[in-house]
């Protein structure tokens, strides 16, 4: 008579120095927060501006002259932080002991001045993810959880935070509009007029363009995008269908269609944000997934791959696009009535 033996499973064998590898990187992960942490910490202490007012390098002797509201005794502290900070690449240390800033810490402003609002919102996440799509609008993504309110009406409620906010994004455009001057500014040959939608510079809610200063130039338009778009040889949505649910981004790029068909052969819109799975690089790549989870937490949109874009522009009624990955995590996608 056939018995039925079921066999114990074979655990692979783990060596000592797998097992060893394995906890560091659990450390790694268990603590990369802190890595955000300490780069938040002297930021707000002010060490990249004492370096960068130092002329990009800067002694101990000279930061703790820049930085007399740091005690004497919290110094040696302090240099843990940097010492972390430089093996992540953020500043560079030279054989002197000189603090450097590197290509890193020149961007630093474009990116981290709101993260205190986003590790709220990371805080709610399990929780979020238990609640179903349809329920209550108090949980529509972790950041109306954690703050109370979806993202674009906190920043008009808390000005701090919408004041931190517009800052990051305006510096986040400078370093953008550098690059695509170099790479691509032949695409905006033959442009007369261009509006840069949900930019705080020409077509926005109320909260972003309340304190912009009109020069001639430009003119500041309140204004719902979802409803209605100025006319313009060019609809420029810069780090904006991101934040929104695919239906959203339909809407936005009808108007958008509506805004540059008028002044056709000429008209187009231009898109920067990222096309997922396109990155040049692995930290581009790992740049655009993190961008994807915060997107998460702070809107209801995501970012996208091309097929989902190629799908949002024929629902919106486009007829050609063109992708070119010049600012690395992000394309700039011209798409055409
Ligand atoms: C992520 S920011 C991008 C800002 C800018 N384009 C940039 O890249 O620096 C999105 C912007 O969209 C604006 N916005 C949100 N909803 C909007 C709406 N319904 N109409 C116009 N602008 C809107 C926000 O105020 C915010 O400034």
């Amino acid at each position: 008579m056939a018995q039925n033996h079921s066999t114990p499973p074979v655990m692979p064998t783990t060596t000592s120095s797998e097992l060893v590898q394995a906890q560091a990187e659990l450390w790694c992960h268990t603590f990369a927060y802190l890595r955000s942490m300490a780069l938040q910490s002297v930021i707000k202490i002010g060490i990249p501006t004492a370096i960068h007012r130092c002329g990009g390098a800067a002694s101990l002797s000279d930061l703790q002259l820049a930085l007399p509201a740091v005690p004497p005794s919290k110094w040696p502290r302090l240099l843990r932080l940097m010492k972390l900070l430089v093996v992540s690449g953020i500043f560079r240390e030279d054989e002197a002991g000189v603090y450097c800033l590197t290509p890193v810490s020149r961007l630093l402003f474009t990116v981290l001045a709101t993260s205190p609002f986003h590790f709220q919102a990371s805080q709610r996440l399990p929780e979020w993810l238990k609640v179903e799509d349809d329920d209550a609008a108090a949980a529509e993504t972790p950041f109306v959880m954690a703050h109370g309110a979806r993202f674009f009406a906190y920043t008009a409620r808390d000005l701090e935070f919408g004041a931190l906010f517009n800052e990051s994004m305006g510096a986040d455009s400078r370093f953008v509009a550098e690059i695509f001057v170099r790479e691509c500014g032949e695409v905006l040959a033959g442009v007369a007029t261009l509006v840069d939608v949900g930019g705080a510079r020409l077509l926005e809610l109320p909260q972003a363009a309340a304190n912009m200063p009109a020069d001639g130039m430009v003119e500041f338009v309140v204004g719902d995008m979802m409803e209605f778009i100025p006319p313009a040889d060019v609809v420029l949505l810069k780090f904006v269908l991101h934040n929104w649910s695919d239906q959203d981004c339909v809407r936005i790029l009808k108007r958008s269609k509506e805004a540059v068909s008028t002044r056709e052969p000429k008209g187009k819109v231009m898109i920067i944000d990222a096309v997922a799975g396109s990155a040049p690089s692995k930290e581009a790549s790992e740049a655009q997934l993190l961008m994807d989870v915060c997107m998460m937490l702070l809107t209801t949109g995501e970012e996208r791959d091309e097929e989902r874009w190629h799908r949002l522009f024929l629902n919106a009624g486009f007829s050609r696009y063109n992708i070119n990955p010049i600012f690395g995590s992000r394309s700039l996608i011209e798409v055409f009535p």
